[in-house]
């Protein structure tokens, strides 16, 4: 690679969902800025995401996003040598918007494009700001994704557990609606079960499956009816009927204590099947959560393991974790066409 193409400056765009984000990383200083706009305020009101308002309002933050990012840095596009946006997955109104605006400017400035994997994005954010040594265990959990990678390199990773039907972050915001919390739930219900001191006052039944894939809506259900069994729920009407401060603390903390048990279970599942990983990451919104950090933590020193996690600004959705990508593609010549699609 000629020594002028190897020094890049990325432009990393970033709508999957409900944030519309952009940053600047380069070869030589990595990551300049990260800006974004969250449509949460806007999410609020509806007790969640709605793909209609989500694509519109990142029709009308995505330029003026940009154009922080590029001031936050201290550029201007003309300094820009590479795109990087993420194409999948995501909503497909959302991603249009990001990848027709990085096209557009990959095809007036004359510069290469590259299509980012939003969740290749988060399985690579701690190496925003650390270096974990290979081979490396990623625990990602979103509102949209719940998964476990095996990374042995940059750009190459193996899902090596999934979950089956609600995320971790969807459980959350599920449970957390249903005992009459706002939205987002995961800060909600931590700051519910930190008041209570992370008791484990229901001991909710976790599906203890031997694999490494996750399944959270068995959990839900549990929640539920355990509602229902102490008169607080009323199924027929879907009806919260004990609106206490104390039940929403002790199910908010019953719940924190059974998803890091789940998380923990999983871990020790994937150390076992691969006894020569020698770090562990743990990203994405939920990794927000202070306790469930701090468990995971003690459970990789307990186990001779190095751990990372991002600062809460590159966990929840950003673009600096997709310029990162976009950067080693870049320098690996992965290149996109114009007609990159969001599928
Ligand atoms: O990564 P993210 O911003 O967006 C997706 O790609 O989904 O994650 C958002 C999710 C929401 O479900 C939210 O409830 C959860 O992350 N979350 C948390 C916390 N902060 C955000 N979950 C648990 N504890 C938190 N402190
Ligand atoms: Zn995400």
């Amino acid at each position: 690679m000629n020594k002028q193409l190897s020094n890049w400056t990325v432009l990393g765009i970033e709508t999957s969902c409900d944030e519309t984000a952009a940053a600047v990383y380069t070869t030589e200083n990595g990551i300049l800025s990260s800006k974004l706009f969250s449509q949460i305020e806007q999410q609020k009101m509806f007790g969640g995401v709605v793909p209609e308002i989500a694509s519109r309002t990142h029709v009308e933050k995505i330029e003026p996003i940009i154009t922080e990012a590029l001031q936050a840095a201290g550029k201007t596009l003309n300094d820009i040598n590479v795109i990087a946006v993420t194409s999948k997955p995501g909503l497909p109104g959302s991603l249009l918007v990001g990848a027709c605006f990085a096209k557009s400017l990959a095809y007036a400035l004359k510069i290469p494009i590259i299509g980012v994997n939003h969740l290749e994005g988060h399985a690579f954010s701690s190496f925003l700001e650390y270096t974990p040594p290979f081979p490396h265990i990623c625990l990602t959990a979103s509102g949209g994704h719940t998964s476990l990678y095996l990374i042995t390199d940059y750009g190459k990773y193996k899902t090596i557990g999934q979950t089956t039907d609600d995320a971790a972050g969807e459980a959350f915001d599920k449970i957390a609606k249903l005992i009459g919390l706002p939205y987002p739930g995961g800060p909600e219900i931590e700051k519910m079960a930190q008041a209570v001191n992370f008791v484990d006052f229901f001991n909710y039944t976790r599906a203890k499956k031997p694999t490494l894939d996750f399944s959270f809506s068995g959990l839900k259900t549990a929640v539920l009816y355990d509602l229902v069994k102490r008169g607080a729920y009323d199924l027929a009407t879907k009806t919260l009927l004990d609106h206490s401060l104390e039940l929403k603390q002790q199910v908010s903390s019953s719940l924190l204590v059974a998803i890091r048990d789940i998380f923990i279970q999983k871990l020790e599942i994937a150390l076992k099947l691969n006894p020569e990983i020698k770090s562990v990451s743990f990203v994405g919104g939920v990794a927000c959560n202070k306790y469930l950090k701090a468990a995971l933590a003690n459970f990789c020193s307990k186990n001779g393991l190095e751990y990372f996690t991002p600062s809460p600004k590159y966990c929840t959705d950003n673009a600096a974790m997709i310029a990162f990508v976009g950067h080693y593609m870049a320098q690996r010549e992965q290149f996109d066409d114009l007609d990159l699609d969001i599928l």
